[in-house]
């Protein structure tokens, strides 16, 4: 059965925008988890990528029937579904796919600020950083916005042949 709705967790706005530019592309309606549709609807699901995990993923799985997993990172597109698949305990065909979105420092709160500050100092202090840390050590220090239409094209692309 083809997904019929969207639903998304987003603390800072990024996963939002996405998830409605892919409500825009596929025409499904686009709903936050707080204020979500009914129980058992086939739904994308598209969360933020919180220390590794997707966030709001476990209580979205108990309530919906989870077509396709939408992890937003500070990480390049496509480089954390292994990882992702791995914390959400998915199987090897399930389709799951990871956009970089962005970081706004301004917008966090509480632990959320408190944890970025300790990601930002460990990573300061971390030798020889590769080329992607150094880029994600540089959104984390200055921010930045990598929300795309074009990170969706793998999305999308399963979307149309599902
Ligand atoms: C506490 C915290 C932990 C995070 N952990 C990760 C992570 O493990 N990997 C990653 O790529 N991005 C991580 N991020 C970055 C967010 O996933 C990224 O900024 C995302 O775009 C935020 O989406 P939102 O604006 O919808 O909240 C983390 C952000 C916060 C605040």
């Amino acid at each position: 059965m083809k997904p019929s709705a969207i639903v998304y967790s987003s603390n800072t706005g990024f996963t939002e925008r996405y998830a409605k530019i892919l409500g825009e592309k596929t025409g499904l309606p686009v709903y936050p988890i707080k204020n979500a549709p009914e129980k058992g609807t086939a739904i994308i699901y598209m969360g933020w990528l919180m220390a590794g995990t997707v966030a709001d993923y476990k209580k979205a799985a108990k309530k919906y029937d989870i077509k396709a997993v939408c992890g937003t990172s500070l990480a390049p597109t496509g480089t954390l579904v292994d990882a992702m698949r791995k914390s959400c305990k998915l199987s090897e065909d399930f389709p799951v796919f990871n956009v970089q979105a962005g970081m706004n420092r301004s917008k966090l709160k509480g632990g959320y600020a408190f944890g970025i500050k300790m990601l930002t100092k460990f990573m300061s202090k971390k030798k020889n950083r590769t080329a992607e840390e150094e880029g994600m050590f540089e959104l984390l220090l200055k921010g930045g916005d990598y929300v795309s239409e074009e990170n969706l094209s793998g999305i999308l692309e399963w979307y149309k042949n599902a």
